[in-house]
């Protein structure tokens, strides 16, 4: 692997020559002048700054050269008409690290800066405070910190900072960088304090984006004259007054979600008349819904979830004829569902969960309605016979019902809805036995049915599910195979990841995605994990559109690949049932198979070694009556994690082969009492501790496993015992090596000053073979 240089630090010795021969090679031809010229040795510099700081990976500057005369014509720059200054740089995404660059302000014409999507790090510095002429600057999407202070640039049209890590408060900022400011995107940062007073002074401003930050204190009063006002995922606290939406408004979009404001929420909204989202989420608003929002008929999306509004929803909203969304989740309304929303047939997407509603749905026409795409009334109190009068609603493709307490058969009318893509009944009191209708499903994606009573066969019919790449039946009474049918389950998702592509859903962020992606995804399992742990609020939107349309998320897939339905990882969670029989062998099949818990269930006979085929992260087949030889294939699962054979009667050789799974984190094999052989005393399998080999009295375990006392030390041993041989000998080498390389840069660093002071055509050749040398260097040296 080669480091980029800035990532290292051990040997920073033998690098520090660098910077100092760029010095010299920088300042000795200096040219003065405002003039195309002189714009064109700021570039030059700006360029061997960023290969001092990214020697081995270069963007589009890495066009940028003195022989070509025409700056102008550079990858990336930007002229005035007649070609005589520059006055724009777009670097976005051209993998730029370190620091920004300090001298900016030389191009005293720069209008447009753009060096969003890298990595540049460290704070922004006072130079750039001194392009008074810039209109345009973004540098979103990178890892910048520190404070804002660019109170210089008087122009600024366009600040986009959002993606950073910039803290602290932004008054040194605003109001006076406001003259002419129309965008400010400031979101996905670290700044706090307070908001209430910062843009008065901005006439122009139309656009504001403050999403997650620290910002607290009282909303800004005057966003009514927006277009765009975003505060969500703040600590920002007190009333939405009246007086907030006097006189004219135009806003579009209004994000107030995940804040503390309490109150009323003030009906005057009304008086913004071009209105499309409307997001409250998440907030302690209080009583009525305000009925003077049902005259905006511009609306969209309105999401009223997690406050506490009270239960009775004013009829002025069924006017609302352009309503797609309607989110009403978590304000503990109770009772039955309101009738009302029975009427909402503009609607596409009705989210009800958290409600603690009680009795069937029947209160109410919900189940009826023509346009409804999905559905959601997880957590709630549900209870009865599951309606069947769902499966009228043909549009439907999303239909959760987790988390309630309905209990009987499910009805096989659920089997005639074609384009279902997902259906949770998961954590219900259901009983009887999975309908074999389900098998008409062909575009559902996920089905989720654990934690219920069911019994019976799984029906052979759902291998013919061609979506379904997500199938969790875990704990249920379920009995029979695992089927040589089954595994067409999933074989061919395309078509549905196909018209989910073509077709975006309109859904606002925070509508329940993260509720139902942590259910959906299964959070302590890898290769799921690692989704997981991004799965901030923030960022449950895009992976949600992500997995919908069949792109990769995970690790499993290949470094680097973008898209990829043959690279999406599913799974298949049997667990706590009590299935019994062989796996058959054209499970191999199962292509996009991640993830396979059959733990828990009575199954026997041999592990086909064809289970070394797929592409499995985590294999769990604890607590079954498997037996025979663990087969040597899985020691090609490359990518396995987790593997846990406990509990079962496997017999024969320990695989070695399990020697070779690098990844793997998690291991168990205990209680295979007839396993013999011998356990590597080195590699990976002897990084784990004595449990995962507990019970097996045949097979013999490396020694340190044996010595009672310190864990730490005999560890200890084992990993480094063989390094602190090869130590004295290193060493030696190491001095020789340091002496060859001073050396080398003393007579580099001569010849350089020569050359230079000639002003040669090798300066910059020889200057190439130095750094090309301390390339090589850095290499050799990680
Ligand atoms: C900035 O660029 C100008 C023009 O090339 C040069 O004269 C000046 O020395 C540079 N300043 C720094 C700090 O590098
Ligand atoms: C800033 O750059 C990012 C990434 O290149 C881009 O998505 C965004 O639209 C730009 N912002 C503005 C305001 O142009
Ligand atoms: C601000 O930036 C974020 C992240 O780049 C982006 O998602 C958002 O749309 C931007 N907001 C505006 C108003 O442009
Ligand atoms: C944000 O700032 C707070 C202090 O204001 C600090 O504790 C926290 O670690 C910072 N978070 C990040 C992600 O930098
Ligand atoms: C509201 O807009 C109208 C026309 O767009 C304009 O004449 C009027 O002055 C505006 N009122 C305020 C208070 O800005
Ligand atoms: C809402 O108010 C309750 C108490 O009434 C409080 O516990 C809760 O933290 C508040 N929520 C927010 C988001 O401020
Ligand atoms: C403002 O909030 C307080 C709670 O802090 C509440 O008592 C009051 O009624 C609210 N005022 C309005 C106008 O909503
Ligand atoms: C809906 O709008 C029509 C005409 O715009 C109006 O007559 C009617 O009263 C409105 N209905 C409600 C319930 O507000
Ligand atoms: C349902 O959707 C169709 C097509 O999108 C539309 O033409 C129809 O008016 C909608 N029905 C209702 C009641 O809004
Ligand atoms: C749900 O309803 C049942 C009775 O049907 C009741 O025992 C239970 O406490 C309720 N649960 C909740 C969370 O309201
Ligand atoms: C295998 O599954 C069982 C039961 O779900 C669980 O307790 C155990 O931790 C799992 N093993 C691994 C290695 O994850
Ligand atoms: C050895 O490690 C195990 C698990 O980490 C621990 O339970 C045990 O107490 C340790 N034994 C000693 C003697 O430190």
């Amino acid at each position: 692997m080669v480091t980029p240089l800035i990532m290292a630090d051990g040997d920073s010795k033998s690098l520090s020559l660098v910077p100092f021969l760029l010095l010299i090679l920088i300042t000795a031809p200096a040219v003065t002048g405002d003039s195309l010229d002189s714009d064109s040795q700021v570039l030059l510099s700006f360029k061997s700054y960023l290969e001092s700081w990214n020697p081995t990976e270069r963007g589009k500057y890495n066009e940028w050269e003195t022989e070509k005369k025409d700056v102008c014509q550079w990858p990336g720059i930007t002229c005035t008409p007649e070609g005589s200054r520059v006055t724009g740089i777009s670097l976005t995404d051209s993998t730029i690290s370190g620091h920004l660059f300090r001298n900016f302000s030389a191009l005293t014409q720069l209008t447009f800066l753009d060096l969003s999507s890298n990595t540049i790090g460290g704070s922004i510095p006072d130079d750039l405070n001194r392009c008074h002429n810039l209109k345009y600057l973004n540098l979103s999407h990178n890892i910048i910190g520190g404070e804002l202070s660019l109170s210089g640039l008087s122009n600024l049209e366009v600040l986009d900072l959002s993606v950073n890590q910039i803290a602290g408060e932004v008054h040194s900022t605003f109001p006076t960088l406001c003259n002419s400011l129309v965008v400010a995107n400031l979101s996905n940062n670290n700044f706090s304090g307070r908001i209430d007073d910062i843009f008065n002074e901005c006439r122009y401003l139309k656009y504001v984006d403050l999403k997650y930050n620290r910002f607290s204190g009282e909303i800004w009063a005057g966003f009514r004259r927006l277009v765009k006002f975003s505060v969500s995922g703040n600590r920002l606290s007190g009333n939405i007054s009246a007086s907030m939406f006097r006189g004219n408004c135009t806003l579009q979009v209004l994000d107030l979600c995940g804040n503390g404001f309490v109150g009323e929420f003030p009906g005057q909204v009304s008086n913004c008349h071009n209105l499309n989202v409307l997001d409250l989420w998440g907030n302690n608003f209080t009583g009525n819904i305000p009925a003077e929002i049902g005259s905006i008929s511009s609306l969209r999306g309105l999401h009223l979830g997690k406050n506490e509004f009270s239960r009775d929803i004013p009829e002025t909203l069924l006017n609302l004829s352009n309503l797609v969304f309607l989110g009403l989740s978590r304000n503990n309304f109770g009772g039955d569902v309101q009738g009302i929303f029975g009427r909402f047939t503009q609607v596409k997407y009705l989210v009800l969960y958290g409600n603690s509603y009680v009795g069937g749905i029947h209160s109410s026409n919900i189940l009826t309605l023509p346009n409804l795409s999905r559905l959601d009334l997880s957590y709630n109190n549900f209870s009865g016979l599951l309606p069947s009068k769902i499966s009228q609603m043909q549009s439907l493709t999303f239909l959760i019902l987790a988390y309630n307490n309905f209990s009987g058969d499910i009805p096989r009318e659920y089997g005639n809805m074609p384009r279902l893509q997902a259906l949770d009944l998961s954590s219900n009191r259901l009983t009887g036995s999975i309908p074999a209708s389900f098998g008409k499903l062909t575009s559902l994606l996920w089905l989720m049915l654990a934690n219920n009573s069911l019994s019976g066969e799984i029906p052979r019919e759902i291998g013919n599910c061609s979506s379904l790449l997500w199938f969790n039946v875990a704990n249920n009474q379920l009995s029979g195979g695992l089927y040589p049918e089954f595994t067409n389950m999933g074989s061919n998702p395309t078509p549905t990841f196909e018209v989910n592509r073509q077709k975006r859903d309109y859904i606002i962020a925070g509508s329940g995605e993260c509720l139902v992606m942590k259910r959906w995804i299964p959070a302590e399992f890898p290769p799921f994990i690692f989704g997981l742990e991004t799965l901030t609020k923030r960022s449950c939107r895009s992976l949600w559109d992500h997995v919908r349309e069949g792109k990769c998320i995970f690790p499993v897939c290949p470094p680097g690949s973008t898209v990829g339905p043959l690279d999406i990882s599913g799974y298949l969670q049997l667990s706590g049932n009590k299935l019994s029989g062989e796996v058959p062998a054209n499970i191999s099949q199962m292509k996009k198979l991640s993830m396979l818990h059959l733990g828990l269930n009575e199954f026997e006979g041999k592990l086909p070694i064809e289970i070394g085929l797929l592409p499995l992260v985590f294999l769990n087949l604890t607590r079954n009556k498997f037996s025979g030889q663990i087969p040597q294939e899985i020691g090609n699962l490359s990518s396995l994690q987790n593997l846990d054979l406990s509990y079962n009667n496997f017999s024969g050789n320990f695989p070695t082969s399990l020697n070779d799974l690098s990844e793997m984190s998690k291991f168990n094999i205990s209680y295979n009492p007839f396993i013999s052989g011998v356990v590597p005393y080195r590699g990976q399998l002897a990084t784990f501790e004595k449990d995962s080999f507990l019970g097996n009295p045949l097979l013999q375990l490396p020694s340190f496993f044996n010595q009672s006392g310190n864990n730490n030390t005999s560890s200890g041993e084992r990993d480094n015992g063989r390094e602190e041989e090869d130590d004295d000998g290193a060493s030696i080498d190491m001095l020789v090596f340091y002496w060859s390389t001073f050396s080398f840069y003393v007579v580099a660093l001569m010849g350089i000053l020569v050359l230079v002071y000639f002003d040669c055509p090798w300066c910059r050749a020889w200057l190439r073979l130095v750094e090309a040398f301390t390339v090589s260097l850095k290499i050799m040296l990680s």
